[in-house]
């Protein structure tokens, strides 16, 4: 298959599914802002087609064709999110999503891609607009999850026994030396350059920490014991009120989550997920070990297959390996490291997607979750929030010197 085609093929396919998720949302939601931290679901979709419609136009040095839109769904802070409410219809935001797509193949198609002007070389426009629309799908995902909260249990489903889970295990780890990062020409620009690192040897879980775990931390009184977390992280508990994850609805009856499609009950053995970094930290003082470092999550993933690649409704539950398991496509996993570039780091297409956000208040999470779509499924992919944010599919996996 040649380069064009193959591109054609892949956002052909991304925006079926994409297309189908615009068809499941409610559509009293597309307009609602469900959570502060979220724009309405609606924006996303638009979103998508805008981000294609700008960088392909932006490497054709053309002029976008539909300014108003373009700025509606720019990802801005001269657009914040209390804006983004005012939607037109959805039949309207499906026809720009064709339009910029028609727009975006037509020139793909005219294009020669074996050039040297980086936008264009070998397709970089378009293959970061797949990318893009990818990642927002999990986002979609995320408020699929928090559109079904609001609406609220429609039947109560059956609980899982919770009377024991799997024994957490760690497996130890040689020190070595390994190339991290990439300079795979679509990988973004965080991942980049390749570099050799050298670790010292240390012991990681097998599987990421599971729910039962967590409600083992939470019957020990882990979000009332102080001295299991910093001071921001005690000023951050305080202020969110936080005894349990996010997501978690507890009774009688079990544990209970809502998924994208509705309440489900939480498997023990499910890793746990919204989670904050300070939540994070604070149960792995808990458990007298710590978050790995970005450069040891990442020489474990080097190597490993994804369990699944297709999305799906929620985690399966981890399972007990022999050796490391559940390293892609489990849950995103808080490392102990702080976003920050490599040597030799240079922000493309444009600062806002990484630079921006280097400012050492961030923290890194690894691996992508059971919603994560595939093309962002790999060793060197880096994702990063604040401290305090939870509303992800994030959970932790232990590590502790060797
Ligand atoms: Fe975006």
């Amino acid at each position: 298959m040649n380069r064009k085609q193959d591109i054609r093929e892949r956002l052909t396919n991304a925006r079926q599914r994409t297309l189908r998720m615009l068809d499941e949302i409610p559509p009293e939601f597309l307009t609602r802002r469900v959570h502060d931290f979220y724009s309405p679901v609606g924006w996303h979709f638009g979103h998508i087609a805008r981000t294609e419609e700008y960088w392909v136009c932006r490497a054709l040095r053309d002029p976008l064709r539909d300014e108003a839109l373009g700025f509606l769904f720019a990802d801005l802070p001269t657009n914040p999110k209390e804006n983004r409410a005012n939607l037109p219809l959805k039949e309207k935001i499906v026809d720009y999503m064709r339009d910029t797509r028609e727009h975006s193949l037509r020139a793909l198609e005219a294009q020669d891609l074996n050039v040297h002007d980086p936008l264009l070389a070998d397709g970089f426009a378009w293959e970061f607009a797949f990318q893009h629309e990818c990642q927002h799908q999990e986002t979609i995902t995320e408020l699929q999850c928090l559109i079904q909260r609001e609406i609220g249990p429609q039947e109560r489903p059956e609980p899982h026994i919770w009377v024991q889970g799997i024994k957490p295990q760690m497996s130890d780890v040689v020190a070595g030396t390994f190339v991290m990062g990439t300079d795979w020409q679509h990988a973004y620009d965080n991942e980049k350059p390749a570099h050799e690192v050298t670790v010292a040897p240390f012991k990681i879980g097998r599987s990421p920490v599971t729910a039962f775990e967590w409600s083992e931390f939470i019957k020990d009184r882990g979000y009332e014991t102080d001295s299991l977390w910093s001071e921001n992280g005690r000023a951050w508990r305080d202020e969110e009120k936080a005894t349990r994850p996010e997501y978690w609805h507890v009774d009688d009856g079990g544990h209970f989550i809502y998924g994208p499609t509705g309440l489900r009950a939480i498997h023990p053995d499910e890793p746990v997920a919204s989670v904050s970094w300070h939540e994070a930290q604070a149960f792995a003082q808990w458990r007298g070990a710590r978050l790995p470092t970005e450069e040891e999550r990442e020489l474990i993933a080097h190597g490993a297959s994804p369990r699944t690649v297709a999305p799906r409704e929620g985690p399966d539950p981890v399972s007990a390996t022999d050796g490391v398991g559940e390293l892609l496509a489990c849950i995103w996993e808080w490392t102990c490291s702080p976003f920050m570039p490599y040597h030799g780091f240079e922000a493309f297409p444009y600062d806002g997607y990484s630079l921006t956000h280097m400012d050492g208040r961030h923290y890194v999470c690894r691996g992508g979750s059971w919603a994560t779509s595939a093309p962002i499924l790999r060793p060197t992919f880096r994702n990063w929030y604040l401290p305090g944010y939870r509303q992800g599919f994030l959970g932790l996996r232990l590590a502790a010197d060797n």
